[in-house]
């Protein structure tokens, strides 16, 4: 059942038109955009058999946090085009994931860090802004899980290094504590933006500004080249980086600082200079002039073939995050749908692999699949796909609490781990599903990231 028909037949018309280049895709038509999403979406869910409310999501992404992505990638399909067929999937995963504590904080944590519940808790941001359906109203709201994540994470706000900032890591023993890193902290600014927005409440909008100056001030994110590093080290102030370039950390920074600028009006020079000045470096960057500039590359590990699998994600993320600043920051949208539209119709001749040459590759800019068939190239694909239906959407901006439908209000109680509370913190109604608990195998997700950069970081101090 899952993937629905619209895939299987997009799948077929692309098997009858008979090229070698098996995702058709006419970048100018509607149905055509919503024929190449679905192929890929169908690829993504085709793995996909977790329907077991005691059991992580299993056997699609390899990770947790990708899970998050994975889903939220699903939602962004949904909003547009229209296509429900995994959306009781979906919803299931994300209510099963939540917690104990509504706030995506899984009981046992083996290898878990800040970001990879930030992804969660950016996924439910989404759900919320989307008027995604919900499992069942006796659910939390989205946006309370969304708030939770929140809550539960600045009250780890590390005041005792750099004068402030998030570290990766949550506890001591794990790798990346000593570290204070751009995904999560620009995640913990984009989310504290979006809830800004949505909820006009100022405390939202107070953390938004107060990591953004934070992360000025260090070297994550430089306001002179407006260029973003992936981590800095505690030792040392915060001052030393590691210089390597990711999609995945512009997207944060970019999105937040356009819900900022949508949520003071457009009058905050600070909010257009920083979105402006983001925007600028991530398309010189990510959009090489050698492949016409138009076509996003993840450039640190794509020329040699050397990407990670959690690496053939991150473009999906940046293509979500910028369709949706290309909404909420309009002057924005000249520039980045032309990108959106480069990329899209070099993906779609990437992606002629697998034994019905419909899975996509991770390099957009090859004309020839490129080999690679993960998991993640084919919800990157299935993100780029979707976003570019942005164009025929319409009533496309992301609701807010007076315009959500089938959304309870804000609920948010402050649930939060470190205080030691196991209770609810959304909807007073709800009760966490006792029997709902993560296995903690398939976690440890980002630990492979981290220690990456831990070697990069100290290569270079
Ligand atoms: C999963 O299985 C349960 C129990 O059979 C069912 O109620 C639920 O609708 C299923 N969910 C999906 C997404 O298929
Ligand atoms: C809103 O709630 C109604 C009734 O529960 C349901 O039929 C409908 O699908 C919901 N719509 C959304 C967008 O969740
Ligand atoms: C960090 O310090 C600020 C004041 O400098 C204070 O308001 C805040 O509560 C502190 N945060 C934590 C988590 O200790
Ligand atoms: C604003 O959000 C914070 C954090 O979730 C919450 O503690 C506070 O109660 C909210 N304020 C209002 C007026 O809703
Ligand atoms: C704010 O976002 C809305 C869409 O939600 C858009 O119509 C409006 O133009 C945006 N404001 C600015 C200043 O770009
Ligand atoms: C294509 O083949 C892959 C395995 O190679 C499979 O996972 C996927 O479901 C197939 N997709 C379609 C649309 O048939
Ligand atoms: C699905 O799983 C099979 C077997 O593990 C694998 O070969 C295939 O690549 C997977 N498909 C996707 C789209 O990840």
């Amino acid at each position: 059942m899952l993937g629905g028909n619209i895939g299987a037949a997009a799948v077929a018309v692309a098997l009858l038109t008979g090229t070698a280049c098996a995702i058709e895709l006419d970048i100018h038509k509607e149905q055509s955009i919503k024929d190449a999403a679905a192929t890929a979406v169908f690829n993504t869910m085709s793995n996909y058999t977790a329907n077991q409310t005691s059991s992580n999501p299993k056997q699609s992404p390899r990770t947790w946090w990708e899970n998050g992505i994975f889903f939220s990638t699903l939602m962004q399909y949904w909003y547009f085009t229209g296509d429900a067929s995994n959306n009781a999937a979906v919803s299931q995963g994300m209510y099963d994931q939540r917690g104990k504590a509504n706030d995506y904080m899984p009981q046992k944590s083996p290898g878990f860090v800040n970001d990879d519940q930030m992804t969660w808790g950016l996924a439910a941001m989404t759900a919320a802004e989307l008027n995604y359906p919900r499992e069942s109203s006796s659910m939390p709201s989205w946006i309370s899980l969304a708030e939770n994540v929140f809550n539960s994470q600045v009250a780890r706000w590390d005041n005792t290094s750099c004068d402030g900032g998030m570290r990766w890591a949550i506890e001591p023993t794990q790798s990346g504590y000593t570290m204070k890193n751009a995904r999560e902290n620009g995640g913990l600014f984009q989310l504290s933006a979006r809830l800004a927005r949505y909820t006009d409440n100022q405390t939202y909008a107070h953390w938004a500004e107060k990591i953004w100056d934070w992360s000025a001030g260090t070297a994550l994110l430089d306001t002179k080249s407006w260029r973003v590093a992936d981590s800095v080290l505690v030792e040392g102030s915060c001052k030393r980086s590691s210089h390597e370039q990711w999609t995945y950390n512009y997207g944060p920074y970019i999105s937040g600082a356009a819900y900022m600028y949508n949520m003071t009006k457009g009058n905050e020079h600070k909010w257009r200079l920083g979105l402006d000045g983001l925007l600028k470096t991530t398309f010189d960057s990510f959009f090489p002039e050698k492949h016409g500039g138009k076509i996003m590359s993840e450039v640190t590990c794509e020329p040699k073939m050397l990407c990670g699998p959690n690496q053939d994600i991150f473009k999906g993320i940046l293509a979500s995050d910028l369709v949706f600043t290309s909404i909420v920051a309009s002057h924005t949208a000249s520039d980045i749908l032309p990108r959106l539209q480069g990329s899209a119709v070099g993906a779609a001749k990437q992606c002629s692999g697998g034994s019905n040459h419909t899975l996509c590759g991770r390099r957009w800019y090859d004309t020839e699949w490129d080999g690679s068939a993960d998991i993640e190239e084919q919800i990157s694909a299935a993100s780029l796909f979707s976003a570019n239906l942005v164009v025929f959407k319409k009533d496309k901006n992301p609701a807010t609490l007076s315009t959500a439908s089938n959304t309870t209000q804000s609920t948010a109680k402050g649930a939060s781990e470190s205080s030691g509370t196991t209770t609810s913190g959304g909807d007073s109604s709800s009760k966490p599903n006792s029997g709902s608990s993560i296995a903690g195998g398939a976690l440890g997700v980002s630990a492979g990231i981290v220690a990456g950069v831990v070697a990069a970081v100290q290569a270079m101090a």
